[in-house]
């Protein structure tokens, strides 16, 4: 075996990057619960992936065959349902995963210097995500495939000047067709992969560039030992890898429950109007993506005045970019000396507490009809005018709340009990 591995060696450097990236990768011994969800992405993306690959042999992208080949694939082929469940529980476990994964960023100012390269790569891959799973949609060509693609695809045609003739080469034609479900298709499943996949590997090296990040938001390589390795650093191997093997049972176990007893959540993960085959003269009553996209849908909705000769609809398309823009910008947003949510003062932590809370609310309404009464008094569509007001000034105002808060004093070595 010593042989073998010698001759790999001299040809690859299988040793040199084992160890350098697990065996005597050094990372924060302070890891807790918000760390899991790294290692639960890249499984998430693993799952869609395989699943993904096994869908694509019994699918037909052609408008006339597109819904009965899955509906082929659910009930005739061998083990078929399992994989289709997989490939669509995995979608919205996949966001799940993302976004704690994200918020654990806003916990701990993992965003902040000298993570900020680190943080616009996931922001790319978060936009790329979104990407795959809007044109996936499209696929089974259900009724809400069909239309909720043409609602974003029209969203194009708000653009100045060259907005319809925008749209229509995205569609490929004047309506959403077969040129727009072949063309999804393969962006589905080869051209966003393999960005994915590309992404999610520069994201890893700048990882180890610049070193993890810990709950105090201490940086660990700024305290070494006389052997150069960071005192409160472990091994990533076997240390991390046994923990994150924990983590990935309970993710399957929350995974499988989701899958075998509630695959369509309601409604949440496979909407009720998608069992139904695309019909170009029945509009659904309530056109709505799926849950991991209506934050930003009661964004675009809470538009809806004409001002300075700019259109609603302009600004519904402006604003719910912008909600995903000034993400890229936390870095430089953020003005406060520490990182970790622990040593912030009191206005980060309500600011943070009432965006996470209002980013919920904001999802919940984008599922609802913007004139129906669902939360208290108002319309849904007010609710989602303040809701919108209060997303912005998290981002518009941190310059100011993270400079005026009173941070408390950051300790030199990790807490670990
Ligand atoms: C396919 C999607 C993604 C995969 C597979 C992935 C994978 C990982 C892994 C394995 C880690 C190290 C373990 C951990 O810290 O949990 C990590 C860290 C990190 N990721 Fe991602 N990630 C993805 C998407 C994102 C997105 C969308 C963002 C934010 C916009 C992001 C921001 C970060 C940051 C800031 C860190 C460092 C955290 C720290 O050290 O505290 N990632 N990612």
């Amino acid at each position: 075996m010593q042989k073998l591995l010698a001759w790999f060696d001299d040809r690859f450097p299988l040793t040199k990057v084992w160890k350098e990236h697990l065996a005597e990768y050094y990372a924060p011994k302070n890891f807790n619960f918000w760390y899991y969800f790294g290692s639960l992405a890249l499984l998430a993306l693993v799952i869609q992936i395989l699943t993904g690959i096994f869908l694509t042999m019994h699918y037909k992208p052609d408008t006339g065959l597109a819904f009965a080949s899955v509906e082929y694939i659910m009930r005739d082929v061998d083990w078929g349902w399992l994989i289709r469940y997989m490939h669509s529980t995995g979608a919205s476990m996949f966001f799940i995963v993302i976004y704690l994964h994200m918020f654990r960023a806003l916990l701990y100012g993992s965003f902040k210097g000298p993570r900020e390269l680190l943080w616009i790569i996931g922001m790319v891959l978060y936009v790329a995500l979104m990407a795959e799973a809007f044109m996936g949609y499209l696929l089974p060509w259900g009724n809400m495939s069909y239309w909720g693609a043409q609602v974003i695809i029209s969203l194009f045609d708000a653009v100045p000047l060259i907005g319809p003739p925008l749209a229509e080469w995205v569609r490929g034609d004047f309506v959403i067709s077969d040129a727009t479900l072949n063309r999804f298709f393969a962006f589905h499943v080869v051209a966003i992969p393999l960005v994915l996949v590309g992404l999610v590997f520069v994201h890893i090296v700048a990882l180890h560039k610049v070193g993890s990040n810990n709950p105090d938001g201490v940086e660990i390589k700024k305290k070494k030992g006389p052997d150069g390795i960071p005192l409160d650093g472990i091994p990533f191997h076997p240390y991390y890898t046994v923990k994150d093997t924990v983590g990935v049972a309970v993710f399957l176990m929350v995974f499988s429950a989701a899958m075998f007893f509630a695959p369509e959540m309601g409604g949440w993960f496979l909407e009720h109007d998608n069992f139904v085959p695309a019909n170009i003269l029945q509009t659904p009553p309530d056109i709505k993506p799926l849950w991991y996209f209506t934050p930003y849908y009661s964004i675009l909705r809470a538009n809806t005045v004409n001002f300075l000769w700019i259109p609603a609809k302009l600004w519904g398309v402006t604003f719910m970019g912008l909600a995903i823009v000034l993400f890229f910008f936390l870095p430089w947003l953020d003005r406060s000396p520490v990182k970790s949510i622990r040593y912030r003062g009191w206005m980060y932590k309500t600011a943070l507490a009432i965006f996470a809370v209002n980013f919920v609310i904001l999802g919940y309404l984008g599922t609802k009809s913007p004139q129906d009464v669902s939360l208290l008094l108002f319309k849904n569509v007010y609710w989602a005018q303040i809701g919108t007001i209060l997303y912005f000034a998290f981002f518009l105002l941190m310059p100011l709340y993270t400079w005026l808060d009173k941070t408390k004093p950051v300790p030199d070595r990790v807490t670990f009990k």
